[in-house]
């Protein structure tokens, strides 16, 4: 699927289909009211009698527009402009593009609305076209009869008086950063049968190879040899050996490194804690936060955004085999710690203890990981936002206005001392639950904050946004590639 852009005037657009976005309560200006004046004025009868209003994801089809080349329109509600956001942007695409790519079309055309000072062209662009990419595809990855056809091309127009090179950008943004998106939701809704450790890690060598990114997979004797004991004890449950990848972005000479973790439990059984049926069909998802790690790092260096970033992903199968770790037994981790296992279910932070140590001794500068990490954070926040939680306020911060920007939700957990007293251990050093059903997210968090030494830290539980239960007018059912946009915003600012 090609991004392109045209900058001519929307009655010309050659298109199987012309989008135009209306806000909330306005009547056709700027672009629209040229287009509208070609169709005699019909857009105007339309909202004049109430059947268009530009309610947020409200769509009109029109099927034979008069006055006009391209061969349908389909009116996409904006909701109200003063209250424009990347989000309602993103979703302006998404809702357009999933209703039309349920049958095959060559072109698809967006007439990028005016969202007035607060966002430029160039964000405006890349938000719709990242939206509009969203739309096109689906999770029907393995149904012989496919039910979404993404278009060979979309493409962004504007008024012949717009700032070209803006629009431009944001249409090369919405490709590569829309490729990225597709690239995460691919990996989730795969089935574990196809994507397990050691071909995830092959996935990332590719991606690596075809981007230039520096690529180390470390296999189960080079984890011993690193004293990845955690990872490892997880990971014993299966037949399924595990990997480590790391990738290394340089896209700079010099400037600190960011650090990106991802959590890679490729399916999560829950091991000898063994998951109800209903609490374990949709754990193929538990890889998200490591897919999120290499989509990320692909599209930064399909940029060439000037940065450097070290993305370390840990890749297992949570299993309960006969090798598997059992309640009560004691892990020593990478940087000595030792943890009492009472819940082999709580796999995500025993494998990504060791993995933050290990991306610490790469002397990396601020860390972020993002994990599926507890059911505890659906609780509290549900299925739309994610949790950050940090040892550092301020680094959470720039994690957070990245995020806003991008158009994703996040929000914070306190991360105050008492809450440590939950993994105490009587036998080691911690214990891998919370003990307790309350604040379950924050005591994963807690435990996780005991291998990040003092780097800057932030940790996006992802167990909610990862995934979709079901479709909606704005997204199919399945991975979602939630964080990616974050990540990349978060990068392309730290440089
Ligand atoms: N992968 C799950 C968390 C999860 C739950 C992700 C639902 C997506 C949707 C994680 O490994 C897990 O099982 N966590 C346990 C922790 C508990 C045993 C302390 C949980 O949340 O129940
Ligand atoms: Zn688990
Ligand atoms: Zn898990």
């Amino acid at each position: 699927m090609h991004v392109t852009t045209q900058f001519i005037r929307p009655s010309e657009v050659a298109a199987d289909w012309l989008i135009v976005g209306v806000w909330a309560s306005e009547p056709p200006a700027g672009a629209m009211a040229e287009l509208d004046a070609s169709m005699d004025r019909q857009l105007t009868r339309l909202f004049e009698r109430g059947d268009i209003t530009g309610k947020a994801k409200e769509t009109t089809p029109l099927y034979e527009p008069r006055g006009i080349a391209a061969k349908r329109l389909l009116v996409v509600g904006l909701g109200s402009r003063a209250k424009a956001d990347p989000t309602g942007l993103f979703t302006a695409g998404a809702v357009a593009a999933r209703e039309l790519t349920t049958k095959a079309y060559q072109r698809l055309a967006f007439l990028l609305p005016d969202a007035g000072p607060k966002l430029d062209a160039e964000t405006v662009t890349a938000l719709i076209g990242t939206g509009m990419r969203h739309g096109s595809e689906g999770a029907g990855l393995r149904k012989n009869k496919p039910d979404r056809f993404a278009p060979q091309e979309l493409c962004l127009i504007a008024a012949p008086d717009v700032d070209r090179g803006a629009v431009e950008r944001g249409a090369r943004r919405a490709e590569v950063e829309g490729r990225a998106v597709s690239l995460a939701r691919e990996l989730v809704n795969l089935p574990p049968c196809d994507l397990y450790p050691e071909t995830f890690a092959d996935r990332a060598r590719m991606v690596a190879q075809q981007t230039g990114v520096e690529c180390v997979v470390l296999d189960e004797r080079e984890l011993a040899a690193e004293r990845m004991n955690a990872l490892l004890a997880v990971a014993r449950g299966s037949d399924r050996p595990p990997r480590l990848v790391v990738l290394r972005y340089r896209g700079r000479q010099t400037g600190p490194t960011l650090g990106l973790v991802g959590k890679g439990v490729t399916f999560d059984s829950g091991g000898l804690s063994l998951k109800t049926t209903d609490q374990m069909v949709d754990m193929k998802c538990d890889m998200a936060g490591a897919a999120t790690v290499l989509a990320a790092i692909q599209a930064l260096a399909d940029e060439k955004v000037p940065v450097n970033v070290l993305g370390v992903m840990a890749l297992v199968e949570n299993l309960p085999g006969g090798k598997a770790m059992k309640l009560g037994d004691v892990l020593h981790a990478r940087n000595g710690k030792t943890i009492e296992v009472l819940n082999t279910d709580a796999e995500g932070r025993l494998i990504l203890a060791d993995a933050l140590a290990y991306t610490v001794d790469q002397k990396v500068d601020h860390l972020v990981d993002l994990a599926t990490l507890t059911g505890a954070c659906i609780v509290a926040l549900g299925m739309d936002v994610a949790g950050v939680m940090t040892n550092d306020e301020a680094w959470s911060a720039r994690v957070q206005a990245a995020a806003k920007a991008a158009g994703e939700r996040l929000w914070p957990l306190p991360m105050d001392s008492h809450y440590g007293e939950m993994i105490k251990s009587d036998i080691a050093d911690m214990k891998n639950t919370g003990g307790s059903r309350w604040a379950g997210a924050i005591s994963a968090a807690k435990m996780l904050e005991e291998f990040v030494g003092g780097t800057p830290w932030a940790h996006l539980d992802i167990a909610g946004p990862a995934w979709a239960e079901k479709d909606n007018t704005v997204r199919g059912a399945g991975g979602t590639g939630f964080g990616v946009r974050t990540l990349i915003e978060l990068a392309r600012r730290y440089s």
